[in-house]
């Protein structure tokens, strides 16, 4: 059975509409500190198969701000819980002039402990390990400066399958009762995703689309 890697129940609502049966595994994986998404949804995919033993999937989003640089990007979540949408909002309104782009971005990771064939579709094989045996430039993969203990904290890694979704759109002063996070600020063609029904957002929504990826191919994966 596929496991949704989440401890968020709207995440968990928005999977189901793409994928039957789909599972909540409620577990808090080790998010790594990196600026792209990819790595740290590659990781946590990892972590969670070794616990739970059975095909799971991951998925990683964030808010970025274009006037910001991308920020708070990979660090939405620690910014919603200290700052709020509401500062978010103000901030924004305060230092950046109309029309205040952003876009929301996500990541999925899937892992079942088994290879992938090749595909079009980027795999994070975390293959930085062997490089780096073999004397090649290893990645730093979470900007640290420490290049060699990320290839060697990945040495047994699994390989993960990586599916994106973005999509763009603009701050603005909160409106709507609907979704979750940062929905209630980010206005999309003249609609905040708090203000459209389940199926509106997931139909441009960056999970939405990034689950329609996942899910077309997940359909010939699966036994
Ligand atoms: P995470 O992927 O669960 O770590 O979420 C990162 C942050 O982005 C959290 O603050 C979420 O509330 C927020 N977030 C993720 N996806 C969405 C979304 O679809 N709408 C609004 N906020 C989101």
């Amino acid at each position: 059975m596929l496991r949704y890697v989440t401890t968020n129940a709207g995440k968990v609502r928005e999977a189901r509409e793409y994928l039957d049966g789909v599972e909540q595994l409620n577990y808090d994986y080790t998010e790594v500190q990196a600026s792209d998404l990819a790595p740290i949804a590659a990781r946590g995919a990892r972590e969670a198969y070794r616990y739970a033993g059975e095909p799971v999937l991951v998925d990683d989003a964030g808010l970025f701000v274009e006037g910001f640089e991308g920020f708070p990007g990979p660090y939405s979540s620690y910014v919603e819980e200290t700052l709020g949408i509401d500062a978010v909002q103000r901030l924004v309104a305060t230092e950046i002039d109309a029309p205040r782009r952003a876009s929301f971005q996500c990541v999925l990771a899937y892992c079942d402990g088994d290879d992938f064939a090749a595909s079009p579709d980027p795999v994070d094989r975390a293959d930085r390990s062997a490089a780096a045996a073999a004397g090649a430039a290893a990645v730093d993969e979470d900007g640290n400066g420490d290049a060699a203990a990320d290839a060697a904290a990945d040495a047994d890694a699994l390989p993960v399958k990586l599916f994106r979704g973005s999509v763009r759109g603009r701050i603005v002063e909160p409106r709507g009762e609907g979704g979750f996070g940062y929905d209630p600020i980010f206005e999309h063609d003249g609609t905040t995703f708090a203000e459209m029904t389940a199926d509106e957002k997931n139909a441009v929504s960056h999970r939405g689309r990034a689950f329609a990826k996942f899910a077309e191919w997940f359909e010939d994966r699966a036994p």
